[in-house]
């Protein structure tokens, strides 16, 4: 096991009703609030009401901007950047996914640097300082709620790109897993794969003796896996709902990634995909992940059959643990479909050709190769989409 630092500020807050306390945190924080949010669910189902009445029983004063978009943009977050400037805003709260957290996130950074905040997003400036940043919480899927990253696309050359630092992480996340009964079935099954993939970006590494988090690794999986389809068969079943959501912020606060080297691979091929098509990053990930688990698992059988036996519940055949891994592969993508994820780019409501695949390949990897269970260049990556194909 490699040494590590793990320190994870974000205070949770979790359970029925307790958005009401969203006011009393945010004052202990700030006094004039950017009310950050998406399309307008909130307002449909109730929660922008519960919150908004929640800050104002503390008095405090709100601005709002509302409209982020999945797959967030960099031009609403520039909107941002100067509505909290003109206003003295001194505290950002998103209520929302991840899509409306990595704006807020992108926001906090934005107002005290003066330059261009993508200059974040393409790794010229590191993050010095942000504005503090609070959450409510909507959709379990992204992490962003307690996780040192953001994603912000660049309409202009389809780039989507992420920025980490701890500056990023909330001061608090609210989350109340009834606020996800509303979910449609498509994002709820999203937001599944979403969660697996976070951590299965863990779990494959060849670091020895981290059989600690490969266990907590594999029970958060278990935990998808089997809550996913009740969510999705019975919206309001509080139970699924609330497992689903606590496990999507541990996979992805850090705890699960202490110790081992990560990968990212599969992510970084997704990002340009959703980057380029505008789709749904968790059904984007659907079809990579089980594709690079195609190309890769030849590398260290013995790690993937471990997935196969103790995820999948599979006997492990010791003649060929190469056959025992293909198994987790197939596990892994039949769940998918199960939930209603698309697994292969054929699925998309997009027509992708082989000139755009060699252009994602490209883009994918124009910072050096991706991955680190095996590293990825162009050539590997383009292997990747075309498995996927
Ligand atoms: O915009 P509204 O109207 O709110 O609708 C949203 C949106 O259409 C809807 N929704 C959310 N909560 C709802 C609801 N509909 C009904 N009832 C509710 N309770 O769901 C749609 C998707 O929302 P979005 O925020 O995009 O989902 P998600 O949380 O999956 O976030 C995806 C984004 O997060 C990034 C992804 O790349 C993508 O851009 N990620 C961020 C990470 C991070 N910052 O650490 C890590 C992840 O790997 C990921 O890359
Ligand atoms: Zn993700």
């Amino acid at each position: 096991m490699q040494n590590f630092t793990f320190q994870n500020s974000t205070k949770i807050i979790f359970g029925r009703g307790v958005e009401e306390q969203t006011g009393e945190e945010v004052d202990k924080l700030g006094d004039k609030i950017l009310f950050h949010y998406g399309g307008g669910s909130i307002k449909e189902y109730g929660i922008y009401d519960k919150v908004m009445d929640s800050l104002k029983e503390e008095g405090l004063e709100v601005v709002e901007l509302g409209g982020v978009q999945p797959n967030p943009r960099l031009d609403l977050v520039k909107e941002g950047i100067d509505v909290c400037r003109q206003e003295d805003v001194d505290f950002i709260l998103a209520v929302g996914g991840g899509s409306v957290i990595d704006s807020a996130k992108a926001i906090s950074i934005g107002v005290p640097y003066e330059g261009d905040v993508w200059d974040f997003y393409s790794e010229e400036k590191q993050i010095q300082e942000s504005l503090p940043l609070g959450v409510v919480l909507t959709i379990p899927a992204a992490g962003s709620e307690s996780s040192p990253g953001s994603v912000i696309t660049k309409e202009e050359g389809g780039y989507k790109r992420d920025a980490v630092s701890e500056e990023l992480r909330p001061e608090f996340a609210i989350l109340n897993p009834e606020f996800t009964f509303t979910l449609p079935e498509f994002q709820t099954a999203s937001g599944a794969a979403d969660i697996m993939a976070h951590v299965m970006e863990r779990y494959f590494t060849h670091e020895p003796e981290v059989g600690f988090t490969d266990r907590l690794c594999e029970a958060t999986l278990r935990t998808i896996i089997k809550n996913a389809p009740i969510a999705l068969e019975e919206p309001e079943n509080y139970g699924a709902r609330a497992q689903l959501t606590w496990a999507s912020t541990v996979a992805h606060n850090d705890l699960l990634g202490t110790g081992r080297e990560e990968d990212w691979a599969s992510h970084n091929i997704e990002h340009e995909l959703s980057g380029k098509y505008d789709i749904t990053h968790g059904a984007g990930l659907a079809i990579i992940f089980p594709a690079w688990m195609k190309y890769v698992h030849g590398e260290d059988p013995k790690k993937f059959a471990q997935f196969t036996s103790r995820v999948w519940n599979e006997e492990t055949n010791f003649d060929s643990l190469e056959r025992t891994a293909k198994e987790g592969i197939e596990k892994l993508e039949t769940f998918f479909e199960r939930i209603g994820l698309p697994t292969r780019l054929d699925d998309l409501e997009v027509e992708v050709t082989e000139a755009d695949l060699v252009e994602m390949a490209d883009k994918c990897t124009d910072r050096g190769p991706v991955g680190n269970f095996v590293k990825l260049d162009k050539e590997d990556v383009l292997a990747i989409y075309r498995l996927a194909n």
